[in-house]
């Protein structure tokens, strides 16, 4: 069991409260005063605080690490290019398309792609490059999905405050201050695997719709996924009516299969966007399609501009070939599925044992836990689940040594290391997380 008394962490919160809101860098990592984490190391699949606690780790920095930690493979690939090439310098290596023939090896729906330092510049620039191409402006997004921190994308159904037993759809609100609602203006939002919702849509707004916009798995919403008839609906609706499909593939490229989502549906976008998973942890960020979309970023009139000071740096690039090459040559994807698959076993005889109705969603490599009879197939059947029951299972797992989410929106992460974990602990921890949840219900 992990202490509650942390002096380090406590002592580590009170001076980084004085230098940034919240104490922390970004405002997701604020987990309140008593609980903001703070980490010496990372190795493998396990993860140590200042408080020289030990946790499995499921949470993987929100999904890069796909390896693992400090996975050396990875890192000498870093070492060796920052020693004997440099980091940035405003001009091309052949490393540029050293990556680029990677990914296009991996996912035959690339055929040109552009480097960025995040997803959500990954996301900004498909988006751009969408509307560029087709020279309208309206993008359809879907309850539940995430995109990024850019205030275009910063609006979100409000599920946790919508009343499930009305036929009214969820409000749409803004995540916070300071995004301006003209923001909205160009977004259009639906339920995910709702035909008719999509076809009221185009019908509406089909001339103007420069892209769908959708996670085909939605990582930011308990792996909630779409079917296979909803990807082949937005694949068609898209070119029957001169959209784009922009598929994010930030949380599931290299992850739930070498090709992403994409391969598992076998339905490709006109544009995707990738991250996490290319880099093992270092910040590398990619979007790229059909020639004749991307080509749309070019000094022509009207042409898209693309780039920015960091892109492409040495950092990013030699980590990306690094991990796309291990990905690509090795069953470190196969083991993964292996160790999820087994994870989701041990889950089920726990819940079973008390007695609990639960489901999985999403592939083995990110898959979403779900107390409820079944499967949500969107963010409002989401709802429907016991998500009280979920967050205080998560916190005891947090307090045993097991670090996730508490939230069961956010899926658990495997990475290959996780199969070197002790598999009865985890179980034995999982059983005595779900008794001190029940009981402090
Ligand atoms: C699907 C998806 N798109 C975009 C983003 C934004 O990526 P980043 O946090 O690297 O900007 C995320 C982040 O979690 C994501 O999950």
């Amino acid at each position: 069991m992990t202490s509650t008394n942390k002096p380090n962490s406590t002592a580590l919160f009170k001076r980084a409260i004085n230098n940034m809101p919240l104490g922390v860098a970004d405002s997701y990592r604020y987990w309140g005063e008593e609980n903001t984490v703070f980490l010496t190391s990372m190795k493998g699949c396990t993860i140590t605080d200042s408080d020289n606690q030990t946790f499995v780790d499921f949470r993987l920095a929100y999904g890069p690490i796909i390896l693992g930690y400090r996975d050396e493979r990875i890192d000498n690939a870093v070492i060796d290019a920052i020693t004997n090439v440099g980091t940035i310098s405003g001009f091309s290596t052949g490393l540029d398309s050293d990556v680029v023939e990677l990914v296009k090896s991996l996912c035959p729906n690339i055929d040109k792609m552009r480097f960025s330092n995040s997803g959500t510049e990954a996301v900004i620039g498909a988006v751009r490059t969408a509307r560029g191409f087709t020279k309208r402006n309206k993008i359809v997004v879907v309850e539940g999905g995430f995109h990024g921190l850019h205030d275009e994308v910063m609006w979100k159904s409000d599920v946790d405050n919508w009343d499930g037993d009305t036929e009214k759809a969820p409000e749409i609100i803004p995540f916070g201050g300071g995004i301006p609602s003209s923001t909205r203006e160009h977004q259009v939002s639906v339920p995910l695997n709702n035909l008719a919702a999509i076809d009221a849509v185009f019908s509406e707004h089909g001339g103007d719709i420069a892209a769908i916009l959708i996670e085909p798995i939605m990582g930011n919403c308990g792996s909630i996924a779409s079917t296979q008839e909803y990807m082949q609906k937005l694949r068609d609706i898209c070119d029957a009516n001169g959209s784009l499909l922009i598929l994010d593939e930030v949380k599931t490229g290299f992850r739930v299969a070498k090709g992403g989502a994409q391969e598992l549906y076998g339905i490709y976008a006109d544009l995707t966007t990738y991250a996490k998973a290319m880099g093992n942890g270092y910040p590398v960020a990619c979007f790229g399609g059909k020639a004749k979309v991307m080509d749309t970023i070019s000094f022509e009139k009207d042409g898209v501009t693309h780039g920015g000071t960091y892109t492409a740096n040495m950092v990013a690039l030699s980590a990306a070939k690094a991990t796309l090459t291990v990905l690509k040559e090795t069953d470190a994807l196969e083991t993964i599925e292996a160790s999820g698959k087994k994870i989701q076993t041990i889950l089920s005889r726990v819940f079973t044992k008390f007695g609990i109705e639960h489901c999985f969603a999403g592939p083995d490599s990110m898959f979403g836990v779900h107390l409820g009879n079944k499967v949500p197939h969107n963010y409002r059947d989401w709802k429907q689940t016991n998500s009280d029951l979920y967050t205080l299972f998560a916190l005891n797992l947090i307090e045993n040594g097991v670090m996730l989410e508490p939230d069961s929106r956010e899926p658990w992460f495997i990475c290959e290391a996780h199969q070197n974990i002790d598999f009865n602990w985890l179980e034995q921890v999982a059983e005595k997380s779900m008794a001190a949840a029940i009981n402090a219900k």
